[in-house]
């Protein structure tokens, strides 16, 4: 299962790219009482019925787990919603896009641990698919905004160990920033 709230954001850019993606915004805002998360894409979408099976803990569309007919991520996310007293919520149009949105409450107990950001997002701005992701992050109020076409335009190939290297610093000093201020 999910370990930690990077994970399933992770997950869920994961469906956008499945979805046929070419832009993906991420917002990840947090302050003291709140985590506000909005994950927007202008993939193939869901039609009503199956934005409600989606829903369903006991739905994938069978395509990609061919043993396996559950999907993990959106009823991961209400299961949480549901146990620590958050919102969820999903509004997509079938072929215009998808916007997933969730509020958590940061100092519940029961919910899972934040885990590193620094790590999702070099793992998202790496993940091969042809378009862009655009994360938007602050935490008490400040913030930076990073493109994966802003990264592929500085370092190139991210393919190459070095920039690799060079993205995740980059990342991480761009969090120990706003954490810090
Ligand atoms: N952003 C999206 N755009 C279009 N369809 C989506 C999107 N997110 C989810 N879906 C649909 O909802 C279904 C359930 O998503 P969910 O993430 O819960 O499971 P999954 O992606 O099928 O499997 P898993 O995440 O466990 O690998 C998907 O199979 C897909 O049909
Ligand atoms: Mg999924």
């Amino acid at each position: 299962m999910h370990a930690t709230i990077c994970d399933l954001i992770t997950d869920l850019v994961q469906n956008s790219i499945e979805a046929c993606a070419t832009d993906i915004k991420l917002n990840v805002e947090e302050t003291k009482t709140n985590l506000n998360v909005v994950i927007a894409d202008n993939g193939k979408g869901m039609s009503t019925a199956v934005l409600e099976k989606a829903k369903d803990p006991f739905y994938s569309d069978g395509q990609k787990h061919k043993h396996r007919r559950v999907g993990l991520g959106l009823p991961f996310l209400f299961q949480t919603a549901e146990m620590t007293g958050g919102n969820a919520a999903i509004k997509s149009t079938e072929g215009v896009g998808t916007t997933v949105t969730f509020q958590f409450d940061p100092a519940n107990v029961d919910l899972p641990m934040f885990g590193n950001f620094t790590m999702a997002a070099v793992t998202l701005m790496t993940y091969g698919f042809e378009g862009n992701l655009t994360i938007e992050r602050s935490v008490d109020g400040a913030g930076y905004s990073i493109s994966k076409m802003e990264v592929l335009d500085a370092l190139g190939d991210l393919n190459d160990t070095e920039n690799l290297i060079l993205l995740k610093n980059y990342m991480a000093s761009q969090e120990e920033e706003i954490k810090v201020l």
